[in-house]
């Protein structure tokens, strides 16, 4: 990732550095992905090695992952270790905490960091905040690369107004990312829920009625 191309970075800085300042000794923490959280582990870096402190991470993506290497931060997975906390950026928040993630494509293990998290923390600067999801960003979806057409099409069933190829993730699947106009989420019905229920669906990048904590500067 280039450091200098990453936008409203002073809002992002300050974010990590409210999270860096929760890191204790002996902590294992889910490492989300994104500008926000590339900052926030350089800054966790930061001080695990000026403190001498011994963390886990369970980094989301491969820039991450390199930010923790480069730090020295061990790196543990959801097999064998246990996440006592978590944080993560986002692309769109409502007022509910429900969001759309996955510009970076690394949801579908932000997901599992978050379901495997006790507490999760969601950095989010000012422009990040919608009132209506899919306001700004279409939905990403993590497709089996040759159920591409299927799920393009059962999307269009549930109510994509437009569905398009972004590319492949790094788990070797490909992205697709549908426009919405109603993400629908109730006690009956639930856009997420119908979208995974697609064969050939990995993951969305719709996180509704999740437990998190949305941190703003
Ligand atoms: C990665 O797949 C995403 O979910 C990111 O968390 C999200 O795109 C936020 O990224 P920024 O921190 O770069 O805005």
């Amino acid at each position: 990732m280039d450091i200098n191309q990453i936008t409203n970075k002073e809002q992002k800085e300050a974010l990590a550095k409210k999270i860096s300042e929760k890191v204790e000794n002996g902590q294992t923490i889910g490492f989300g992905s994104g500008s926000t959280s590339y900052l926030t582990a350089i800054e966790i870096g930061k001080k695990v090695k000026e403190n001498n402190l011994k963390i886990k991470a369970i980094p989301t993506s491969n820039d991450i992952e390199e930010v923790c290497k480069q730090y020295e931060i061990e790196i543990g997975n959801l097999v064998e270790d246990k996440i006592d906390w978590a944080f993560d950026g986002a692309d769109e928040v409502d007022s509910n905490n429900n969001m759309i993630k996955g510009m970076g494509r690394a949801m579908f293990k932000e997901k599992l960091n978050i379901l495997n998290s006790p507490k999760t923390y969601i950095l989010v600067d000012d422009t990040k905040f919608v009132e209506k999801l899919g306001e700004k960003h279409p939905i990403p979806i993590e497709v089996f690369p040759s159920a591409m057409n299927y799920v393009s099409n059962e999307l269009k069933k549930l109510g994509a107004i437009e569905t398009t190829f972004r590319g492949m993730t790094e788990n070797g699947n490909a992205i697709i990312d549908a426009k919405f106009e109603n993400i629908y989420y109730d006690t009956n019905k639930n856009l997420e829920k119908d979208i995974k229920k697609i064969t050939g669906v990995i993951e969305s990048g719709l996180f509704l009625g999740y437990n998190v904590e949305v941190v703003k500067d």
